[in-house]
């Protein structure tokens, strides 16, 4: 199969020197990458900026911005088989990005923000044959959430997985198929899971 793969972070700019991020490593979905070609299968990998290496073999399309993000996926998608959104994709962007950088006034400033677009999600509009694979990241009513989000992704599974995951090089998820049953319970390295993750995807999806 041709897999594509979200992962890292997004950067969402308040001026040019400036933006709003998260703590993603990018080892999950660059252990995803790694364990996908390690069966045979071609890569496309759309990475925000982390500071590891992309598995050797695979194709890279750097982005920065969820914008970014979603317009690279959206014209690679057509190409693929699947997709697997391991992306911490940031979910507020500025409304109105100043340009140079924001000077201090001596008094309180205050930015406006506006959701960014879902990219898994509208992948999962445009997925006709295609299968879509989410990560569900959540703290509490974890179950229940992730459910909710693999309906409204059109996902044919999702991974739910909790902050305790964050600048680790473990895991603990559950894989969630659409008759909302944990069809896969695995804990250990981000390549022990990703590994079994894949040979899940490959028996049930490919
Ligand atoms: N995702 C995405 N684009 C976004 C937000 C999330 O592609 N703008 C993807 C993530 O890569 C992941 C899935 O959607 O595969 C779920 O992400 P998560 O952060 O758990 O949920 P959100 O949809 O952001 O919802 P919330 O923050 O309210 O939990």
């Amino acid at each position: 199969m041709r897999i594509l793969i979200t992962a890292g972070p997004t950067r969402e700019y308040l001026d040019d020197v400036r933006y709003l991020s998260n703590a993603s490593s990018g080892l999950m979905g660059y252990a995803i990458a790694e364990s996908a070609l390690a069966r045979g299968h071609d890569v496309v990998l759309v990475s925000g900026p982390v500071s590891i290496t992309p598995p050797a073999g695979c194709e890279v399309h750097h982005v920065e911005t969820t914008d970014e993000m979603f317009a690279a996926c959206e014209s690679l998608f057509p190409n693929c088989d699947g997709v697997i959104g391991t992306a911490a994709v940031c979910d507020y962007k500025i409304k109105n990005r100043i340009n140079g950088k924001i000077g201090k006034t001596g008094s309180a400033l205050t930015i406006e923000l506006v959701e960014t677009i879902d990219v898994l999600a509208e992948l999962g509009k445009q997925k006709g044959h295609r299968w879509v694979v989410g990560f569900a990241f959540e703290s509490q009513d974890a179950h229940f959430n992730a459910v909710g989000k693999l309906y409204r992704k059109n996902c044919d599974a999702i991974v739910l997985n909790r902050p305790t995951a964050i600048g680790s090089d473990q895991n603990e998820i559950e894989l969630i198929d659409q008759s909302e049953n944990v069809a896969l319970h695995i804990s250990g390295s981000k390549l022990d899971v990703a590994q079994q993750l894949i040979a899940w995807i490959d028996t049930h999806l490919g």
